[in-house]
């Protein structure tokens, strides 16, 4: 019998042991404030959430009761789903596109829930004219994370903000800088209802991962890495970004939601992304109704 070798190094999303990822769970068991907003069941809960900004707590409270309906998650996971028949569903073909574009990490897809997408015309398929280039700087946006997908570390600069779990399941690790080296502060797994955030001051460095599972045969990168899943499923998380003179008290200058630092997953250095949106949210809920119109025929 062979013994078979073992990789000694962690890998993506987080580059930690199985140890270390204990370690930063319990980590975010104590932390305070705490990483996440949830209705809090013990003291200790309570206590540490009491800290957290009331800016925060109120975005995270008109929140507090959006989820999906059933149709909506079977319809992202349909159009989600691998190629069946020569036919690539919408979410589909944005990720490959995005893929082509930057195969640094797995991609996810970004709908801004107000304004216009950068990939609205792909739903021109589905009976919609759209000739426009996306908008940027979106204050509310739906982000898909199709499983196994990840972003890179990013920082949110000076926003006040909320990333709010509404189908599957996320894991969110905070980090105290903006580096690729950065020491890891906690790791949480939103589910929906519950609600990770941050300010300029406070976890405004994370990284997003979906830990559902890929499918039977996703695609690797040249370094190994999974870049594209097999399946539909999906976590979904609802964001909403302030900058600080949307704050009900303005100071001083605002790294805006605009566009956002982060750590490229190959290379590890500092670069900065225009926060453009995929879809706009008006052309998927059209795309998603006109499925479901189709399921009984
Ligand atoms: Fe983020």
């Amino acid at each position: 019998m062979t013994e078979q070798k073992k990789d000694p190094r962690p890998g993506p999303p987080f580059y930690i042991t199985k140890e270390q990822e204990t370690q930063l769970r319990l980590a975010a068991e104590k932390i305070s404030p705490s990483l996440a907003i949830t209705q809090a069941t013990t003291f200790d809960e309570y206590a540490r959430q009491l800290m957290v900004p009331p800016a925060v707590m109120e975005l995270a409270r008109k929140a507090a009761d959006i989820r999906f309906t059933t149709w909506e998650i079977e319809g992202i996971r349909q159009l989600l789903a691998p190629e069946t028949a020569g036919k690539v569903p919408l979410l589909r073909q944005i990720l490959l596109k995005k893929l082509q574009d930057d195969p640094s990490h797995p991609p996810y897809i970004r709908v801004a829930c107000t304004g216009k997408g950068d990939y609205d015309d792909l739903a021109q398929a589905h009976g919609y004219e759209v000739t426009h280039d996306g908008d940027y700087g979106s204050p509310v946006v739906l982000e898909i994370w199709p499983a196994q997908h990840y972003s890179p570390m990013h920082s949110h600069g000076d926003t006040t903000g909320i990333v709010y779990c509404i189908a599957g399941q996320l894991d969110v690790m905070s980090y105290a800088t903006l580096d690729w080296n950065a020491e890891k502060r906690g790791l949480v797994t939103l589910t929906p209802g519950v609600c990770a955030w941050l300010t300029k001051d406070t976890y405004a460095v994370h990284k997003v991962y979906c830990p559902l599972n890929a499918g039977p045969n996703p695609t690797y990168g040249p370094n190994g890495n999974l870049i594209l899943n097999d399946t539909g499923d999906f976590g979904a998380s609802f964001h909403v970004y302030l900058n600080e003179d949307e704050l009900s008290v303005a100071v001083g200058d605002s790294h805006s939601r605009d566009a956002f630092d982060y750590i490229d997953e190959v290379t590890h250095e500092k670069k900065q992304f225009m926060t453009y949106s995929d879809l706009s949210w008006r052309v998927l809920r059209s795309v998603l109704a006109q499925n479901a119109r189709n399921w009984d025929r």
